[in-house]
């Protein structure tokens, strides 16, 4: 038993951006997204558990000579880095180690950068068929407003997450609020604005892990109900709210058709933005009740405790996962896929493929 544990010890570099400031809106925001000491050293844990040897690369400027000069004991990287800045930061790391010949977890460069641009994510889901809500991209405040868009509708920075910039103030009733806050995101981001229709259903997310046949994990559904800042989106005020209820996001009341709905849209949005390994997808209801997709995920937030809202933690807990057991199926799904869950070592397999 120890000599077959020994043999497939590997050695995994976790790559992070380390969360220095709390943020704010439009003040560190980038930070937001960066993973906190606790996720980072969860991580570390759940794989070391498992006998693998942890070696922690900041996803700093420095990072790839740090990498280089680690690359010849690194197996594989278990990647969580959202990059430092850039339209396609989250991109940077899964380039480097691409062009590196390392192994790594997680979606690739193209999903990356893809899924960080909310207008582009949409226009491929249409393409696929999957629904999305109307919208229209904002690069001045000026912009003519497209005849079709109907209000309430829903201004969000084009390119961040963990819900930078969506406050109560983000859902607008008229062409002046709509101009006011279009214009706010556009100066306090640097970027175009999204504006989408407001859909008023229920809200749910979908954690998806794997590869060939993957896992859809139980469905989250987001009760804005319970927040007092603001009922009608999960706006950055509402995600620090705490909730140590686990049930308090187990959908209730959900019809097997909706149920499936919920899976398919999921199912069809990870395919078409070729996600790998682990994904969450943002879905909010219709007024018909039809799922429409707001967003991807391809780097979930992983916090392991309780009290932190990643969504992707508590979906695996429903599903029967742990901590230690989900971030172990994320790495093996990675290794399946690389081919190299057989005991080969992973560097050897990446000098192969470099010296074709
Ligand atoms: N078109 C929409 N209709 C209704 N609510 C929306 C819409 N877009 C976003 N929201 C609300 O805003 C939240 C954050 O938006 P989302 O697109 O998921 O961005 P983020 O990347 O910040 O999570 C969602 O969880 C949802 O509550
Ligand atoms: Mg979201």
């Amino acid at each position: 038993m120890k000599r077959e544990n020994a043999k497939k010890q590997l050695c995994v570099a976790l790559v992070f951006n380390l969360q220095r400031a709390h943020a704010t809106h439009g003040r560190n925001y980038l930070e937001t997204e960066y993973d906190s000491e606790d996720v980072i050293l969860g991580i570390k844990d759940a794989l070391e558990l498992s006998g693998h040897k942890v070696i922690l690369i900041e996803a700093n400027r420095n990072a790839v000579e740090n990498i280089k000069t680690n690359s010849k004991n690194i197996d594989i990287v278990f990647n969580i880095a959202e990059g430092l800045r850039g339209e396609a930061r989250e991109s940077h790391v899964p380039c480097m180690l691409e062009m590196l010949g390392i192994p790594y977890t997680g979606s690739g460069p193209i999903t990356m950068a893809i899924t960080l641009d909310k207008a582009r994510t949409k226009e491929i889901l249409l393409q696929h068929g999957v629904k999305t809500p109307e919208y229209q991209v904002f690069n001045s405040a000026n912009d003519r407003i497209r005849q079709d868009l109907r209000f309430p509708l829903i201004v969000k920075p084009i390119a961040e997450g963990s819900s930078i910039g969506i406050s109560a103030e983000s859902v607008v009733q008229n062409e002046t609020a709509l101009r006011q806050q279009a214009d706010s995101i556009i100066r306090t981001y640097r970027q175009p604005a999204l504006v989408e229709r407001f859909l008023t259903g229920r809200e749910f997310t979908v954690g998806i892990l794997g590869n060939e046949n993957p896992r859809i994990l139980p469905i989250i559904e987001i009760c804005l109900d319970k927040y007092e800042h603001s009922k009608l989106a999960f706006t950055l005020e509402n995600k620090f709210i705490v909730d140590k209820d686990e049930n308090s996001c187990v959908p209730k009341n959900l019809s097997l058709k909706l149920r499936n709905r919920i899976r398919e849209a999921a199912l069809q949005t990870y395919k078409a933005l070729n996600c790998r390994d682990f994904s969450r997808i943002d879905i909010r209801c219709d007024e018909n009740n039809i799922p429409n997709v707001l967003e991807v995920n391809p780097l979930p937030g992983l916090n392991p405790k309780i009290e932190y809202i990643s969504y992707f933690v508590k979906a695996a807990r429903l599903g029967g996962l742990g901590y230690n057991e989900m971030v172990n199926e994320v790495l093996n799904a990675a290794l399946k896929r690389h081919g190299i869950d057989a005991g080969m070592r992973a560097h050897e397999f990446a000098k192969e493929v470099q010296a074709e």
